[in-house]
C-alpha cells in the first residue's frame, strides 16, 4: 500500500507529494518540526509534542498554520488514512513561499506537511545488549533548544556512526561536555546510582522522551541531577543511556570503543526502560481514556 502524506491542505501518496521550490524550508531550513510516536493508533504524549512544536513556532515567529485542535485533527486523520496502528508521525512546518530573499515579506502563510512511517523501535535484542556510540564535536548553532529543520550539523555528526555497530553520535561542545546524541539526549548513570543529564537549555533539544524519563526518575525517588557530563566522567560512569522518541531508553555500553562500567546494560537504566515502557501502555493502551 502506498505510504501516505499530507501537503499543505491535501492528503496524497507519499510519491506524489511535491513542495514549492520557493518554500523557504527548501531555500532557508526556515522552518521546524516534530516526530512523535504512536501506538494502537494513539499518540504518544500528544501534549508535550503539540506543547514543543509551538515553543518552536513562537521562537522563530512562524505562526500555527491551524488552530491546535484542527491540527491534532489532521494528524489523527493521517493516522487512520495510513491504516497503521503503530508508527512515526512526522511533520513540518515551514515560514512558507516566497520570491527568494533572507528578508521575509509580512503576512506569509506557513506550509504544513506531514508523513507517517513503519515503526522502527528497538528490538527486544537490541534493548537487551544495548547499543554502542561515538564521541563527536558539537559544531551547532546557539539555539538547539527549537526543533528546527536545519539539521546539517547533526547529519555530519551521525554520518560519522554510519556502520551497523554504532547506534549514535554524542557531541561534545567546545567547553568539554557532552550535550546530546544527534538525534537523541545522552545521559549517564554514575557508581552511586544517580542519573546526570544535560539541562534543558539552549544547548540541547528538550526531548519529549528525556523530560517524562526524568519525572519517573524523581516520582519513583532515583537521584537526578541536570548538568552537562565529560566524556572522562563517562569512562568512570556505571551506565549510560539514551532516549528518543524512536529508541525509548535504550542502554549505551560502549562509548569510543570502551565499555561503560562492565559492558552490559545497568539496573537503573533496565528500571527507567521498564518504567517508561508502563507510561507507553498507560498512554496508548486501547481502552485508555
Ligand atoms: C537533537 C535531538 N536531541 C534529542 C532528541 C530526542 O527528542 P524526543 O525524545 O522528543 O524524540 C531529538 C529528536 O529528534 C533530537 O533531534
Amino acid at each position: 500500500m502506498a505510504r501516505i502524506s499530507y501537503v499543505d491542505g491535501q492528503f496524497l501518496p507519499s510519491h506524489l507529494a511535491q513542495v514549492a521550490m520557493q518554500d523557504r524550508g527548501y531555500q532557508f531550513a526556515d522552518g521546524v518540526y516534530e516526530v512523535a510516536a504512536f501506538m494502537n493508533a494513539r499518540l504518544l504524549d500528544e501534549a508535550r509534542h503539540l506543547d514543543r512544536l509551538e515553543r518552536s513556532l513562537a521562537a522563530l515567529a512562524i505562526p500555527m498554520p491551524m488552530t491546535r485542535r484542527a491540527l491534532t485533527l489532521k494528524l489523527y486523520e493521517l493516522m487512520r488514512r495510513s491504516h497503521q496502528r503503530d508508527g512515526l508521525l512526522y511533520l513540518q512546518i515551514t515560514r512558507g513561499a516566497a520570491p527568494r530573499n533572507h528578508l521575509w515579506p509580512q503576512g506569509m502563510r506557513p506550509v504544513l506537511t506531514m508523513s507517517v512511517f513503519p515503526p522502527k523501535f528497538p528490538g527486544a535484542a537490541l534493548r537487551a545488549k544495548g547499543c554502542a556510540v561515538i564521541t563527536a564535536a558539537d559544531e551547532r548553532w546557539a539555539r538547539c533548544d527549537i526543533k528546527s529543520i536545519s539539521l546539517l550539523p547533526n547529519v555530519l555528526a551521525r554520518k560519522k556512526s554510519a556502520t551497523p555497530e554504532l547506534r549514535e553520535t554524542w557531541l561534545v561542545n567546545e567547553t568539554g561536555v557532552i550535550t546530546e546524541g544527534s538525534s537523541t539526549n545522552a545521559f549517564l548513570v554514575t557508581t552511586q546510582g544517580k542519573i546526570i543529564t544535560h539541562p534543558a537549555d539552549h544547548h540541547i533539544l528538550g526531548g519529549v522522551t528525556r523530560d517524562v524519563v526524568l519525572e519517573l526518575a524523581r516520582s519513583h525517588q532515583i537521584p537526578v541531577e541536570e548538568r552537562g557530563f565529560t566524556p572522562r566522567e563517562l569512562a568512570e560512569a556505571a551506565e549510560a543511556f539514551l532516549t528518543s522518541t524512536s529508541n525509548f531508553v535504550l542502554p549505551v555500553v560502549v562509548v569510543d570503543g570502551n565499555k561503560v562500567g562492565d559492558g552490559t546494560p545497568g539496573t537503573v537504566t533496565r528500571r527507567l526502560m521498564a518504567l517508561y515502557d508502563h507510561h507507553i501502555e498507560q498512554e496508548t493502551y486501547e481502552n485508555s481514556a
